[in-house]
């Protein structure tokens, strides 16, 4: 299915999605914030926004909900765990639930709870932005280089074993779109505790004006949280066992 990312730019570099069926123009927004940005990017576009999606609680993915269903009609789903946070849901997603826009675009929810514990994904496969690949609309979960904080509402173990989860589980060639664009501040601080690290470092060379989105394959070559066993690594964060090493990462990414 087709996909248009909405960036900000702004200070959050939030960055919101558009996901729909090219048969009927249906959309859901996916993590709504400028709502202005998401009905510009939909008239555009000649889509229909018929769903809101929200990955986790957070008032800058979910928010705003309210504003885009006044402006829609677009029913609000979000993640079942979330019920009661988030206001005036229509429908609640938990694990394998699908969702199906128009007749040709499915999202399959997976849940990934760490960042918050009622955080949701959404694995699509499509054209466009997806190159016809699998991809991941991963919210606050994975950024390019990182992953998400935990200190609002998160728990580090948990976080811990998702992403352990979907590094088995995903397929490399799948295709991340997170809720916000810190790629290149994240590669700088690979290189600050990875310094020979050469594809973060020319992958740092390439960024431009519009988010750059990485596959998981990449993030095993530039994500630290990805690469606890390598020896820098290992040696950067001096602590016996990967999860350890994990929340030592996270706890230096928070101070720096
Ligand atoms: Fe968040």
């Amino acid at each position: 299915m087709p996909l248009l990312a909405t960036a900000t730019g702004n200070a959050f570099a939030h960055v919101a999605y558009l996901a729909w069926c090219a048969d009927t123009g249906e959309a859901a927004a996916i993590d709504p914030y400028s709502i202005d940005l998401v009905l510009e990017t939909a008239r555009a576009n000649g889509l229909t926004v018929t769903h809101i999606v929200n990955t986790h609680e957070h008032w800058d993915h979910a928010g705003r909900n309210a504003q885009l269903r006044g402006a829609t009609g677009a029913q609000v789903l979000a993640p079942k765990a979330a019920a009661g946070v988030i206001e005036t849901i229509d429908r609640t997603l938990a694990e394998g639930d699908e969702i199906a826009i128009g007749t040709g675009c499915r999202l399959r929810v997976i849940e990934m709870p760490g960042h918050t514990m009622t955080h949701i994904g959404l694995l699509g496969e499509g054209e466009g932005w997806g190159g016809g690949e699998p991809f991941l609309l991963c919210g606050d979960t994975l950024f390019g280089a990182g992953v998400g904080n935990v200190g609002y509402g998160g728990h580090g173990p948990t976080l811990f074993a998702t992403v352990d989860r979907l590094r088995r589980t995903l397929d490399p060639r799948t295709r991340l779109y997170p809720g916000h664009d810190y790629l290149a501040r994240n590669l700088a601080f690979t290189l600050r505790h990875e310094p020979d690290n050469r594809a973060a470092r020319a992958l740092l060379e390439t960024i431009g004006a519009t988010p750059r989105f990485t596959t998981m394959a990449e993030e095993e070559e530039i994500n630290l949280f990805f690469r606890l066993d390598r020896p820098a690594v290992r040696a950067a964060f001096d602590q016996a066992g990967r999860e350890a090493r994990f929340l030592a990462i996270r706890r230096a990414r928070d101070l720096w």
